[in-house]
């Protein structure tokens, strides 16, 4: 722990070159310039404007000479620190539609000691056009996965305590205070800090769209690890319709069915920092799935004690809890429950949806054809694993 606090500070300026490097190549001199100055613009200002031209063409003699520095010392700095293990894990938990069990697994694994949690920070930039802009909503995540996200990133997170009193114990202390006393508790937290100095950050995402993330798969210097959770649709749609959100089968599963075959192609080229996970596994088999995850997370498949007291206490105890994020419940039978809730015109319009039902087949799962057939539990939903 002593070590990995003391390289901290060469972590951080490595992560900085190499992201450096990345936007010198995606965006040019432009976004080296707007990266090199932090706080240069907010991101609800657009950073998109800055992007330029995708190569790094020659601008000047300044302009090459910074390039070559700035890959000069990347390169230095990747030679000399060969203890990659000192650099914190960056966990994206990505799910391709909301419903899906991510909150849940991010609770489980916020569990793991000094964590924090970064809950769906795409929200903030969801409804400006650097949301639409691949370039901004790249360094955009850069930013969140290197812990330098700008002031008004942190000024919206503190906001809003619906997603913030996941960050850490500290938040959730800082929220249930009151007025002035938690204006000044959240104003002393320095979330950029704190998420530097975390040995591991946990992001959840719904619709990343897989495919950006190849750029940063790519830097060795972030060490960064991808989630894949699925669910079967019918589950999450049936979910999704409760909550008067859109529920059109053709756009929710044309992005899960975008997102599972991009999976395969991302798996081929770096299998060792993408995993799936389906949802019904983690709840058939929670403790097994689980470690299934910290063998690829740590390399170790043994559960720290937290971490499988959180399984115990919320997945195998068959204690329910109300309340809409809920993560309390027999897990067993929740996975399918959908089956005994779905309406008979929802899971024909689902099932019938060309995008849904190559899901629902790739998942290994079965087309129930009735309401009848849905219902009757012993007929298996999982028939290929
Ligand atoms: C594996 O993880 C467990 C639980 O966190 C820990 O006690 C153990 O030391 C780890 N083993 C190795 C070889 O790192
Ligand atoms: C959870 O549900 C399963 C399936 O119905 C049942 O067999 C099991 O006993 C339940 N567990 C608890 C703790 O209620
Ligand atoms: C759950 O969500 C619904 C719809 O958004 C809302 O009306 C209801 O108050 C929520 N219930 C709880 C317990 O948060
Ligand atoms: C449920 O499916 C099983 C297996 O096909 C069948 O034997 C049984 O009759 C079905 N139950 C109902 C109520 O349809």
């Amino acid at each position: 722990m002593a070590s990995s606090r003391r390289t901290l500070g060469v972590w951080r300026r490595r992560v900085a070159v190499a992201v450096m490097a990345m936007v010198f190549m995606v965006l040019g001199y432009t976004g080296v310039a707007v990266m090199r100055s932090p706080y240069y613009l907010p991101y609800s200002e657009g950073v998109a404007g800055a992007a330029g031209g995708a190569a790094p063409a020659r601008r000047g003699s300044d302009t090459q000479g910074e390039a070559a520095l700035v890959a000069e010392e990347a390169r230095a700095t990747t030679s000399l620190h060969e203890d990659r293990h000192a650099a914190p894990l960056v966990v994206l938990v990505l799910s391709s539609m909301p419903r899906g069990g991510s909150t849940l697994l991010v609770e489980l694994l916020s569990t793991i000691q000094e964590s924090v949690v970064l809950f769906e920070p795409l929200w903030f930039i969801e409804k400006i056009k650097c949301f639409e802009d691949e370039a901004c909503l790249t360094t955009y995540l850069a930013d969140v996965f290197s812990c330098s996200f700008k002031e008004d990133f942190e000024t919206w997170l503190k906001g809003k305590g619906l997603f913030f009193h996941y960050f850490n114990e500290q938040a959730r202390h800082c929220l249930a205070e009151k007025n002035e006393a938690k204006a000044t508790c959240l104003k002393d937290m320095n979330l950029r800090a704190l998420c530097a100095a975390a040995p591991v950050v946990l992001v959840k995402v719904i619709r990343a769209r897989l495919a950006l993330l190849h750029n940063m798969l790519e830097d060795t210097l972030i060490n960064l690890k991808v989630i894949h959770l699925t669910r079967d649709p019918r589950g999450s749609l049936n979910s999704i319709v409760r909550f008067g959100w859109n529920s059109d089968p053709q756009s929710r599963c044309g992005d899960l069915e975008d997102d599972l075959k991009t999976f395969e192609k991302v798996r081929q080229v770096f299998p060792s920092r993408v995993m799936q996970v389906r949802y019904e596994q983690l709840c058939l088999a929670p403790e097994a799935t689980t470690r299934d995850i910290f063998s690829f997370l740590y390399a170790n498949a043994t559960l720290p004690g937290p971490v499988s007291g959180f399984l115990a206490q919320h997945m195998l105890s068959g204690v329910k809890k109300k309340g809409n994020m809920s993560t309390f419940k027999n897990s067993t039978q929740e996975f399918q429950a959908w089956r005994l809730k779905i309406s008979e015109n929802q899971l024909k319009v689902i099932e019938k949806e060309p995008t849904c039902q190559w899901s629902i087949k790739h998942m290994g799962h079965a087309l129930f054809g009735s309401l009848a057939a849905a219902n009757n539990l012993s007929l298996p939903l999982i028939i290929n694993t």
